[in-house]
C-alpha cells in the first residue's frame, strides 16, 4: 500500500488531516474524501487523451459516488457525467452541472426520467432497448426535439471480473447484441427516425479490470460493426464510447495499472483499428467511475466489541458496516484497513472486522493482522471511495454516515449524517 501519512501525533492523517480532528468534529463512521487524489485522477484521464491526440470526452460514471459537490468537482475538472436515473439526473441538475455534458443511461429508463431528461435538453441518451428506441422518440417529437443517442451494444466479450458486474457478454440485460444481429436492427430503426441524431454506439464490458486485453477486443469488434454499417449503409458515426471499468486497488493483492496505460491502449486500439480501413478516427468517450473515487476515499469507524473464540478467531465490531459498505457482504469485496489512531503501532492480533446489522454476512473484512485493538479505537478502512456510500442503505435503521472532503489541511462536509427524524421522515 502507499505510504501511510501520519500527524505530529502519530494518527493517520488524510489530505493533511488528523483522522483524530475529524472524528472529533464529525464522529463515526464517517466517509473522508481527498479532494486533491479525486482531482489528480480526473486530471489523469485527461492528460492521457490530450496526449492520444483524439478528440474525447471523460464521463464520470456518477453511480459510483454522487453528491451535489461532486457534481460541482466533475465540473471545474472538465468532465461529462453519466447519469443512470432521475435520481442522479436531479442531483446533477441541482447542481448546476451543464445539461449538454449529461449522457443518460439505463436499461429501464421511465416516460418520466426521459421527459426529465429531454425537459433538460441533456447531451446525450444511451439508448438501451427497442422499447426505448421508440418511446424516446416519440417523446422527442412529441416536444419537437432532436436528440442525439448512442445506442448500447453488447460486443460479446467477457471481462475477467466477478459476475455481477460482467456487462459486455451476450448474455446480459444490458443492450443489443452484436453477435445475435439486435444491434444491426436497432441501428436501422435509429437511423430511420427523424427526430435522432444517432452519434455512435457504446459498450462497457465490465468493472474492476486489470487486463487491457477485453478493452482491445471490444474495440475490434465495434469497429467491425460501425464500418460494416458504413459500407453497406454509407453512414459514418463519430463517436465511440467504451465506458468505464478500469481497475484500482483495494488491497496490496490488486495490481491496477495506471491510467494513463489504460488509455494509451484504448487509443491506440481505436488508431490501429480504425486507422487501418482509411474510417475517420471516431471520438472517444469513456465512463470512468470507480478509478476515480475509490482510492481516494475512507471510511473511518469507531472500534466497539470485541469477541474472542479460543483457538478460532477474534470478532472486533465497528460502528457501521455493510450498511455504508456493502460490498464485502454483496461481493466478498476485500480491503484493508488499519488503526488510525494507532498507524505504526506493531499489527500483533489477527482479527476479522464485523459489522453491526443483525446479519453473520455483515463482515467488513475477514483476517486482518491490527495492533491490540481497543474499545474507542479508530479503524481507517482504505479505498472505500466507490460504490460504498452510493450503495448505502438503511438495513436496521441504521442512518448513512456524513461525507466529508478534505483539501489541503481544511475539511469539509458535502453530505450530513443521516439523522433518527431522517429515517422517519417518509413513515405515515
Ligand atoms: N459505464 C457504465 C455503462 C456502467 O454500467 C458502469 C458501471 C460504469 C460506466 C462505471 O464503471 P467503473 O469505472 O466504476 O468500473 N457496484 C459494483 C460496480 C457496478 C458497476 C456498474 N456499472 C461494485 O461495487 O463493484
Amino acid at each position: 500500500m502507499t505510504a501511510i501519512q501520519t500527524s505530529v501525533q502519530g494518527h493517520l492523517e488524510i489530505g493533511g488531516v488528523s483522522t483524530a480532528d475529524l472524528v472529533a468534529e464529525y464522529g463515526t463512521p464517517l466517509m473522508v474524501y481527498d479532494e486533491n487524489m479525486i482531482r489528480q485522477k480526473a486530471q489523469a484521464f485527461r492528460q492521457a487523451f490530450n496526449e492520444s491526440g483524439l478528440d474525447y470526452q471523460v464521463a464520470y460514471a456518477s453511480k459510483a459516488f454522487l453528491c451535489k459537490e461532486m457534481v460541482r468537482l466533475a465540473e471545474e475538472e472538465l468532465l461529462s457525467l453519466d447519469v443512470v436515473s432521475g435520481g442522479e439526473l436531479y442531483t446533477a441538475l441541482q447542481a448546476g452541472f451543464p445539461a449538454e455534458r449529461i449522457h443518460f443511461h439505463g436499461n429501464n429508463k421511465s416516460e418520466e426520467e426521459l421527459v426529465m431528461a429531454l425537459e433538460a435538453e441533456i447531451g446525450c441518451f444511451v439508448v438501451d432497448s427497442f422499447l426505448e428506441l421508440e418511446l424516446l422518440h416519440d417523446l422527442a417529437k412529441e416536444r419537437g426535439q432532436h436528440v442525439n443517442i448512442l445506442l448500447r451494444v453488447t460486443p460479446g466479450v467477457e471481462a475477467h471480473t466477478h459476475d455481477y458486474i460482467m456487462t459486455g457478454q451476450d448474455d446480459s440485460k444490458f443492450g443489443f447484441g452484436i453477435s445475435n444481429g439486435q444491434a444491426d436492427r436497432a441501428m436501422q430503426i435509429a437511423l430511420c427516425k427523424p427526430n435522432y441524431t444517432v452519434l455512435g454506439i457504446h459498450s462497457h464490458i465490465g468493472s474492476q479490470i486489470f487486463e487491457l486485453d477485453g478493452f482491445q477486443q471490444a474495440i475490434t469488434v465495434l469497429s467491425d460493426f460501425l464500418q460494416g454499417l458504413r459500407n453497406e449503409c454509407d453512414v459514418t458515426l463519430p463517436v465511440l464510447n467504451i465506458g468505464g471499468g478500469f481497475g484500482v486497488r483495494y488491497t496490496e493483492d490488486d495490481k491496477p495499472l495506471p491510467i494513463q496505460t489504460y488509455v494509451k491502449a484504448i487509443t491506440d486500439s481505436v488508431k490501429e483499428s480504425f486507422g487501418e480501413n482509411g474510417y475517420p478516427l471516431p471520438q472517444v468517450w469513456i465512463e470512468p467511475g470507480r478509478s476515480i473515487v475509490a482510492e481516494a476515499g475512507t471510511t473511518l469507524y469507531k472500534v466497539g466489541s470485541k469477541k474472542i473464540i479460543p483457538d478460532l478467531r477474534t470478532y472486533v465490531a465497528v460502528d457501521g458496516g455493510m450498511t455504508d459498505n456493502l460490498r464485502p457482504a454483496l461481493y466478498g469485496a476485500k480491503y484493508h484497513a488499519v488503526l488510525a489512531n494507532r498507524p505504526n503501532e506493531e499489527c500483533t492480533e489477527l482479527v476479522s472486522v464485523a459489522g453491526k446489522c443483525c446479519e453473520s454476512g455483515d463482515m467488513l473484512i475477514w483476517d486482518l493482522m491490527l495492533p491490540p485493538t481497543n474499545f474507542g479505537d479508530t479503524l481507517a478502512v482504505f479505498s472505500t471511495g466507490a460504490y460504498g456510500y452510493s450503495m448505502a442503505n438503511n438495513y436496521n435503521r441504521i442512518p448513512r454516515p456524513a461525507v466529508v472532503f478534505v483539501k489541503d489541511g481544511e475539511s469539509r462536509v458535502v453530505i450530513e449524517r443521516e439523522t433518527y427524524a431522517d429515517l422517519v421522515r417518509l413513515d405515515r
